[in-house]
């Protein structure tokens, strides 16, 4: 393994007891996708449908964890971190989402946990990152309130059995991009194209969340518990500033962020009339009680934060969202993924989470945050990523906002969903043909940041 150096930018210190992590997924890295007795994902359904993947690539493999994450857990130790994120396969441990047990699932995670808290360092799962058992989706999916239930029971078969080791927890990964990517649009697994139709989505997965806290917290006492919500500020251009503009940044707030993060710390959602649901049940959707389920008291909320979103009012009023998505008038360094890189984003994120909910907004964690950069070692770039995305953490927490960690994403280049393994988020390069790992640059720069803090 060669680590190759990079001049460490100069950074405000953060307190001792900051937690300093990276992150992963099951699906993107895991492979050994039909191994010991592992159910089918929507994921390994969807890699095979026809042009659904960029080059026809498939989790199959991947970057193989499954099978080298003793290796994988060397190098967390390499960089000191203090926590890593991963994700279990839902399918892994019940393999057709409920029922059955497969031990040799849970078996894997065990010996994952006791290899990082033998390495110094927290497991910090996440029970849902988009690989929902193929036989829940026959079902109806998250489109069904069954789902939900299954979410809670699954949720308790692994804090039974990780508990004893695994303090703190995240129930979902980015509730909007599920809903919106997999069953509005239909780009993600499922693929389903349901466009505003999707709305049950978000509230079947906020309810499986309150399910699942309650089934952790009855399991493990002491548990924290959070959810990694995608949230992205929202931004006029100068030249986009009429009252029309000004009703679609909200409508669009409405969607991605204030869905929700609403019900969890308020206990309400938003008005959905501009989505064409005035109706505070949505129909039936919404049933008495539940509520009270989804705002269960949360330890923290995740914020996986990529960059803010451009809006104008719609070009053509009559169509189904009241919104268009827009180009930035400036023009910032982008990334790979064509995404702008825009630091100050991320306070302007935490500053209004924190106007918005003030005294009900519990402790934040940054829960991803990274950049797709060309395949090479010497990734710059994507150092002056980081470091500007953790100097306006501390920009953040300078204002009052209560950030307590951060984890980048991602520890390794892996599989990055219907763009395959064309983007390159790791601070550890993979070559996918031999498997090698080599830590690039900003590895380099994120351990001796990381050593730097330490007291
Ligand atoms: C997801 C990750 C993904 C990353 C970069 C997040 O939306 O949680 O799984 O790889 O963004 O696209």
């Amino acid at each position: 393994m060669t680590t190759r150096s990079a001049e460490p930018a100069p950074l405000p210190r953060f307190p001792a007891d900051f937690v300093w992590g990276a992150s992963t997924a099951a699906y993107q890295i895991e492979g050994a996708a039909e191994e010991d007795g592992k159910g089918p994902s929507i994921w390994d359904t969807f890699v095979r449908r026809e042009g659904a993947v960029r080059d026809g690539d498939t989790g199959d493999v991947a970057c193989d964890h499954y099978h080298r994450f003793g290796e994988d857990v060397a190098l967390m130790r390499a960089l000191g971190l203090d926590a890593y994120r991963f994700s279990i396969s839902w399918p892994r441990v019940l393999p057709t989402g409920a029922g059955k047990v497969e031990p040799r699932g849970l078996d894997f995670y065990d010996r994952l946990v006791d290899a990082l808290l033998e390495a110094g360092i927290e497991p910090t799962p996440t029970l849902f990152h988009w690989d929902l058992p193929q036989a829940l989706e026959d079902e109806g999916g998250w489109m069904s309130r069954e789902t939900a239930y299954r979410f809670g029971a699954y949720a308790a078969v692994v804090a039974e059995r990780l508990g004893d080791r695994v303090r703190r927890w995240i129930t979902l990964n980015e509730p909007f991009v599920h809903m919106s990517f997999g069953y509005g649009f239909g780009v993600h697994a499922p693929g389903r194209a349901l466009l505003l139709d999707a709305l049950p989505v978000a509230h079947h997965q906020l309810l499986g969340h309150g399910l699942a806290v309650d089934a952790i917290r009855t399991a493990v006492p002491d548990a924290q518990v959070l959810i990694a919500n995608n949230c992205s500020p929202v931004r006029l251009r100068s030249d986009a500033e009429s009252a029309a503009d000004h009703r679609a940044t909200e409508a669009y707030d409405i969607l991605h962020n204030r869905l929700f993060n609403d019900p969890l710390l308020l206990g309400s959602y938003p008005d959905l009339s501009a989505f064409g649901q005035p109706d505070p049940s949505w129909g039936g959707i919404v049933r008495e009680g539940d509520a009270a389920v989804i705002a269960a008291p949360l330890d923290g909320l995740g914020i996986n934060y990529y960059n803010p979103t451009w809006v104008t009012a719609p070009a053509d009023p009559s169509g189904v969202l009241p919104f268009d998505l827009a180009e930035p008038e400036q023009a910032y360094r982008r990334t790979a993924f064509d995404w702008p890189v825009v630091p100050d984003g991320l306070t302007e994120l935490l500053v209004g989470l924190r106007a918005r909910y003030g005294k009900a907004l519990p402790p934040v964690w940054i829960t991803e945050n990274g950049c797709s950069e060309p395949a090479g070692l010497d990734d710059r770039a994507r150092v002056d990523y980081l470091a500007g995305h953790v100097g306006a953490i501390a920009q953040a927490r300078s204002q009052g906002v209560d950030v307590r960690g951060y984890f980048t994403w991602s520890l390794l280049d892996n599989f990055e969903w219907a763009e395959g393994y064309r983007q390159r988020f790791g601070l550890v390069e993979v070559d996918f043909a031999t498997q090698v790992r080599t830590p690039r640059a900003s590895f380099a720069w994120y351990r001796d940041l990381i050593a730097s803090q330490r007291p």
